[in-house]
């Protein structure tokens, strides 16, 4: 416990916290990492003072280089920090009034923690969503790759995981690019929704100090500035959307680990990935495990644990600033950091995974999979698909009582079937070709995806 209240608000107190109090207020090393967007919004507040006449142009000038210092200095892993340095907030204002004296006391004047963190949170995610979504790209950009690069390759589609009707590996490709691309609109409208400066709402009433918030958020490169100074300092809506999208993102990163692993599983034997993205195994030395794939897998449970954080620390809070928002961070930040780190090491998984096109056409064989090709060949012989169903149903049933399959069929049960081309049918190539409708898993269809996708991620985006 420390002899004198050193806390910048210890005025009214005679007594300093006790360790165990402090220890629990601390949040330096979770919102350290927005230093660079704290000094931001001080600069921006500085000349919002300079505006309303509380301080000089040679004043402004000193606050100013005196954030810069502290920043970098944080930043350089050379700044001191005391033990009553609560948070990032209190620990610049101390290190500003560390090098200035009184000029750093003037620095506070309109302004609380209460919005500047606030302020603060939003820079930070605004800045790293920029980057999260240039790996979302890359990972997309891969993806779409490889589709195109296996345009025309049969393979089972499943439903249930078991053979259904064969599809192009393309087709599977592009179906996990297109709900990325969707996270990436998702991304953006956050992103249109999150450019609100709340710098002026103060701690919760703004100030009687003439602060333009206007000209602070245009300062501050937000959009535009609050609309209302309680909301301003109470909502974290922001923070919780951007972990929403980011866990959407991840449960769908975590469906293309899934396939990923199923695919190199050997006993299926779809594909192989690199070592570089396999693990060994600490006892079994034949073992190549697919680690990547399946943290990737978990790391979406990560991410909804995250969200479920943050709305019960939420969820029936009173309006207003309430420490209880200091929680808010850690799980913004757990997502912010999670996020990237299964982006990429997908992207590599998935540009380096080696496609077995041969042990997917040959598992095309199965005769199966084409008995819904026979059913509709059966409408398109004037057949209603309930009965064509039931005799493709009877047909089916019936050979495997003899020990048979479509493929045995002669030409003439196919022609007792009322389906004469019956065994043309049962062709990877064909049934796929077939379904040439957009959308559908034909070759023509995977090429205008992939086009169709990487207008989506527009001309030369990052
Ligand atoms: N570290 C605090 C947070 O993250 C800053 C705001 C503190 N405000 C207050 N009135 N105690 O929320």
């Amino acid at each position: 416990m420390s002899e004198e209240p050193g806390q910048l608000w210890a005025g009214r107190f005679s007594k300093p916290p006790a360790l165990e109090a402090e220890v629990l207020g601390r949040s330096l090393e979770v919102d350290e990492r927005f230093v660079f967007q704290d000094v931001q919004a001080g600069i921006a507040h500085v000349a919002a003072l300079r505006d309303a006449g509380l301080v000089t142009a040679e004043e402004q000038e000193r606050l100013c280089a005196a954030l810069v210092e502290v920043r970098d200095a944080v930043l350089r892993e050379t700044f001191v920090f005391d033990p009553h340095d609560e948070d990032i907030h209190s620990a610049v204002e101390r290190g500003v009034t560390d090098l200035l004296g009184d000029l750093g006391a003037k620095l506070h004047a309109g302004r609380s923690r209460n919005d500047l963190v606030a302020t603060d949170v939003r820079l930070y995610l605004l800045a790293v969503s920029g980057t999260i979504t240039a790996d979302l790209r890359a990972l997309m950009r891969s993806l779409v790759a490889r589709a195109r690069e296996h345009a025309v390759d049969p393979m089972p589609g499943t439903t249930h995981a078991r053979a259904a009707q064969p599809v192009t590996v393309g087709h599977h490709l592009c179906a996990h690019a297109w709900p990325l691309s969707r996270d990436l609109d998702r991304f953006a409208d956050w992103k249109e929704r999150s450019s609100v400066s709340p710098l002026g709402a103060g701690a919760l009433a703004t100030s009687t100090l003439g602060l333009d918030a206007a000209v602070t958020a245009e300062r501050l490169g937000f959009d535009r500035p609050f609309e209302n100074s309680i909301d301003a300092v109470s909502d974290r809506d922001v923070l919780q959307e951007y972990i929403a999208v980011s866990s959407i993102c991840a449960t769908h990163l975590s469906r293309l680990a899934a396939d990923i692993a199923r695919w190199t599983d050997p006993a299926l034997g779809w594909a192989e990935l690199d070592e570089a993205y396999s693990t060994g195994s600490s006892m079994m030395p034949q073992k190549r495990n697919p680690d990547t794939a399946e943290l990737s897998r978990a790391k979406a449970a990560r991410i909804a644990g995250d969200f479920v954080t943050l709305a019960a620390v939420l969820q029936g809070l009173p309006l207003g600033y309430q420490r209880d928002l200091q929680e808010d961070k850690a799980p913004v930040f757990d997502a912010v950091d999670t996020l990237p780190a299964v982006l990429q090491a997908l992207t590599g998984a998935v540009s380096t995974l080696r496609i077995d096109t041969a042990a997917m056409r040959e598992a095309c064989d199965d005769p199966g999979l084409y008995a819904t090709d026979v059913a509709e060949a059966m409408v398109r012989a004037g057949v209603p698909f309930r009965e064509s169903h039931r005799r493709t149903g009877d047909l089916l049933k019936r050979l495997d009582g003899e020990g048979r399959s479509l493929r045995d069929l002669t030409a003439e049960e196919w022609a007792e079937e009322g389906v004469p081309d019956g065994a043309a049918l049962l062709d990877p190539d064909r049934s796929i070709a077939a379904r040439s409708g957009p959308g559908g898993p034909s070759p023509a269809s995977v090429l205008a995806q992939c086009d169709a996708l990487t207008a989506a991620l527009g001309p030369q985006s990052p």
